[in-house]
């Protein structure tokens, strides 16, 4: 809910900027300001970011959008990592955790592009999906030799138990069977003939389902598959052979709480209808799960050249097959098959016979917005709203705040989605922060500061940083300065006196007025370069010192508490939050 919440703020926020209405909030002005600005300087990309984004427009409805992503492209391309957290609130690796990835060896796990995409998704509050555990496709080179009849059950539940632990409470949803129905296989059931069928039988769902539950009893389990979205034949064959596998498996007790329908669409000239997916997933409904659209996306593979009569006709196909899902209640996540026409697996496998660029997702190569992206914002504003959300397994309670002296500015940025704690229920709020997480936090406390700095790359900083693109944005922020020799010192824990610079830099907040210091019984201790500064959050009442509100002690280690206190001072002084009352907050008058 807390997320919902933040995610409508913005929402509207931007609605308010962009009709220049509303009440005159600080970020909504400097939303409209910023709007101005872009649309004088051409800066396209700006204007789209202004415009709701995504994510936004669903979560108004209850509903998650997000992306699949590869650790190749949000490594690589920062324009596209921007887009990338800007509109999604839920990122699914495209390829990381596949077998083929994860395990170079029979006895060997790789997490490490993995565990980036993890903490990627983490630090830039984005959900995080598993995909997938049990697939026939990019297995390993060495998984033909070795695995047989014997030992197929061993390999399958060690798997399942190491990589399902190894991200457990991380993980909104894991894919854990994919594909696994062809009708055309002539097994009983259209099961498909795979390994893990040849070897186990058809009690490789059950064992599957079961090994998953109880590695992470938080993830949403789902079966995945494609093609059951047309109104054709094969697509009926389809939907009837996938509903007798979910009533069987929910009549056997098997763990499974939800259907993925991964929705690899096709555009035809002519239009495309989707009558009968509608009834489909209401019968999945029935049955007590919920739906997730995991892999959307268009082939235009059999339309005209010309790109805007493409677009059109793509978008038309998303409005049509959204509006026809949505309108089932039990539809919680939209998920597109990647962001970018730039990066996208039809580039390969559905290519145009004419040579040009495919046009399959909702923003183009360029990172611009399309008519699909209107189509899927116009389908989220009219679907239902949803009741029951899934949230990100994370508590949302942690018993080491209670009666802390800084619990109500952590409770409240935890009610904004700014803070998170950990997956073991506590919150730590004793524990220093470094300059790499404070850069992530400032970031969602100020979404709506323009990026309109400079950047610096940092030498101590590579692009495979879990924290680059935090960074990134905290210095266009202005967030980040000073740092000389472009050396960042990432993993360095911050002090005091750096978090309030960074505030005031940030916000540009400043003064001539240094008498205020004199508040601080050891004001001498505040460094030359940060005096102007600390003037200025103090007057704003920015500063909160515990346990003695005369001592800043500015040249000691910030605590997760202290941090989130500066920082929700620092919205209460943007008129971005209601003030809390507390005799740690500094005042002058006092
Ligand atoms: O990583 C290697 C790279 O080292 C090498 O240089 C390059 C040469 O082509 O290949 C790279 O691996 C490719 C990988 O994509 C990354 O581009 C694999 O060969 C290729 O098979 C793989 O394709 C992926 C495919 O699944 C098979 O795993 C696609 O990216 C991915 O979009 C696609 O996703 C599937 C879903 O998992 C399930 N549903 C259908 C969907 C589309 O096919």
């Amino acid at each position: 809910m807390r997320q919902r919440l933040i995610k409508r703020r913005k929402f509207l926020l931007s609605l308010g900027a962009l009709g220049g209405i509303g009440a005159c909030t600080t970020s909504n002005f400097r939303n409209w300001h910023n709007l101005q600005q872009a649309f004088a300087n051409g800066q396209n990309d700006l204007i789209a970011q202004a415009i709701p984004a995504l994510d936004q427009q669903a979560a108004a409805k209850g509903l998650i959008y997000g992306s699949a992503g590869s650790y190749a492209n949000l490594t690589s391309d920062s324009a596209y990592t921007n887009l990338f957290t800007q509109q999604c609130e839920i990122l699914t690796p495209e390829n990381e955790l596949k077998w083929r990835r994860l395990r170079p060896t029979p006895k060997r796990f790789d997490f490490r592009q993995g565990d980036w995409l993890a903490n990627f998704a983490r630090s830039h509050n984005m959900q995080f999906r598993g995909h997938t555990l049990v697939w026939h496709e990019s297995l390993p080179d060495w998984f033909e030799d070795i695995v047989n009849a014997q030992n197929a059950e061993q390999f399958l539940t060690q798997h399942i138990n190491t990589v399902v632990k190894h991200y457990a409470g991380q993980v909104h949803s894991w894919d854990v069977i994919n594909e696994a129905i062809d009708v055309k296989s002539g097994e009983p059931g259209g099961l498909r003939n795979t390994p893990w069928l040849k070897f186990l039988g058809r009690d490789y769902f059950d064992i599957a389902f079961r090994s998953a539950a109880q590695a992470d009893p938080q993830a949403l389990l789902v079966y995945n598959d494609f093609g059951l979205d047309a109104d054709t034949p094969q697509a009926d064959a389809k939907r009837n052979a996938v509903l007798q596998l979910l009533r069987r498996l929910k009549s056997n007790g098997t763990p499974i709480q939800a259907l993925g329908t991964q929705a690899h669409l096709f555009a035809n000239p002519g239009g495309t209808k989707f009558t009968k997916v509608r009834r489909f997933l209401g019968d999945v409904a029935d049955l007590g799960l919920k739906i997730l659209v995991t892999e959307l996306d268009v082939a235009d593979k059999n339309l005209p050249k010309d790109p805007a009569t493409r677009d059109r006709i793509v978008a038309d196909v998303y409005r049509n097959y959204l509006s026809a899902v949505l309108a089932e209640p039990a539809v919680i996540v939209v998920q597109t098959w990647g962001l970018s026409d730039r990066y996208t697996w039809l580039t390969k496998q559905q290519p145009r016979s004419d040579g040009a660029a495919v046009r399959p997702l909702p923003f183009d190569a360029q990172l611009q917005p399309k008519p699909a992206k209107q189509a899927m914002t116009t389908a989220f504003s009219q679907a239902p709203a949803r009741s029951a959300q899934i949230t990100q397994p994370t508590p949302t309670t942690f018993s080491d705040i209670q009666g802390h002296w800084a619990q109500p500015f952590i409770q409240a940025l935890l009610d904004k989605n700014i803070l998170a704690g950990f997956p073991d229920g506590t919150f730590r709020p004793n524990s220093p922060v470094t300059r790499a997480e404070f850069s992530a936090i400032v970031n969602r406390a100020f979404r709506e500061v323009p990026q309109n700095n400079p950047t610096i790359e940092f030498q101590d900083v590579p692009r495979s940083f879990w924290g680059y693109n935090a960074i990134q944005i905290a210095v266009r922020r202005g967030f980040v300065v000073g740092y000389p020799g472009r050396i960042f010192k990432p993993q360095q824990q911050i002090p005091r006196v750096q978090v309030i610079v960074a505030l005031a830099s940030g916000l540009n907040l400043s003064t001539s007025d240094l008498n205020v210091l004199s508040v601080y019984q050891d004001a001498n201790q505040i460094p030359t370069y940060a005096r102007r500064q600390v003037a200025a959050a103090t007057q704003r009442e920015i500063v909160v010192n515990y346990p003695s509100v005369r001592l800043l002690n500015p040249n000691r280690n910030a605590t997760r508490a202290e941090v989130a206190a500066f920082i929700y001072q620092a919205l209460v002084n943007a008129g971005d939050a209601e003030s809390i009352s507390s005799p740690y907050i500094v005042q002058i008058s006092r």
